[in-house]
């Protein structure tokens, strides 16, 4: 496995490979690797010659109150789980060579951001499609993968793609779980030992709806107010969103049919934890 921080050699490295014929698949990361990053990895490793991994906390799609300096990082312990899981390369790259100087472009995010994360973190996705369109044009990757639990950001990437032609297919991959049912994430070593106790509410309040769903329930306001009042009950913490749309589009919905996605945001004293699911509706 090999470690690459500068974007020059990382470039000679993959077009030399993909020139050889090589197939090549993406996980981009921003470090402090769990089983949801794992399973990304997994995923991609049968299906390409070469899998590449990124590590890169990208300052663009922090916003200014955001945890921009506090989000964790471990890249020896990473670099042990890349190794361990067959990557062949690890890109590296500070936000010095990332961002060398103050940029003449910017990519703008015109449909699916007003809503759910988009709305409470202005910028956040102009910040996530910036940096990919970066990230694709140095790794030149066939494949790219990306986890469900941030779905609204595979629906972002999938009209990233698609707008400007990136020759990538986008593989979503499904959220990976703790045996509670909690989300993994790299943010939840940031919850006390209580809300870690309450945080599994917010899985069985969308498991609650899905069952209310499945017994003829169509309304979207009713299921809702029935997430809401399941972790309000249960949890110590603040509602940011809950929120249902079709997937991958984003629109409003009036009555539930079709392929929608329920999802929530909750913010816990040092956390803000996001989950969701995707449902069909015949
Ligand atoms: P990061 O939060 O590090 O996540 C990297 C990838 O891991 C994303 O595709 C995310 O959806 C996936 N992932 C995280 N937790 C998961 C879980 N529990 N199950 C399945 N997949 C999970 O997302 C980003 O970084 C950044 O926005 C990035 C795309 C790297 C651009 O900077």
């Amino acid at each position: 496995m090999k470690i690459i921080t500068t974007i020059a050699e990382m470039q000679k490295e993959m077009t030399a490979l993909k020139a050889q014929g090589h197939t090549v698949g993406y996980v981009p990361t921003m470090g402090f690797l769990h089983e949801g990053h794992m399973s990304l990895m997994k995923t991609a490793r049968p299906q390409n010659d070469i899998l590449v991994l990124s590590i890169f906390v990208n300052p663009l799609q922090f916003g200014p109150t955001e945890d921009l300096d506090a989000y964790p990082r471990d890249f020896d312990r990473d670099h042990k789980t890349a190794e361990a899981e067959g990557v062949d390369f690890i890109f590296y790259p500070s936000a010095e060579e990332m961002y060398p100087q103050e940029a003449s472009n910017k990519v703008t995010v015109q449909q699916r951001t007003n809503v759910l994360c988009g709305k409470s973190r202005p910028g956040h996705f102009d910040g996530v499609a910036t940096v990919l369109v970066k990230l694709f044009n140095i790794i030149q990757p066939d494949r790219a993968y990306f986890g469900l639990k941030d779905a609204q950001q595979v629906a972002v990437v999938e009209g990233l793609i698609k707008d400007f032609n990136f020759p990538i297919e986008l593989v979503p991959v499904n959220t990976i779980r703790e045996d509670d049912g909690l989300a993994k994430s790299s943010r939840n070593v940031y919850l006390s030992k209580e809300e870690r106790a309450q945080a599994p509410e917010l899985n069985k309040g969308l498991q609650l709806a899905k069952a209310t769903i499945e017994s003829g329930e169509r309304n979207p306001q009713n299921i809702v107010r029935l997430i809401n009042k399941h972790i309000t009950d249960h949890c110590d913490a603040e509602v940011d969103y809950i929120e249902i749309y079709s997937y991958p589009e984003l629109k409003k919905l009036e009555t539930l049919s079709g392929k929608i996605i329920i999802a929530l945001a909750v913010r816990f004293s040092k956390a803000r934890l996001i989950d969701n699911i995707i449902l069909e509706i015949e």
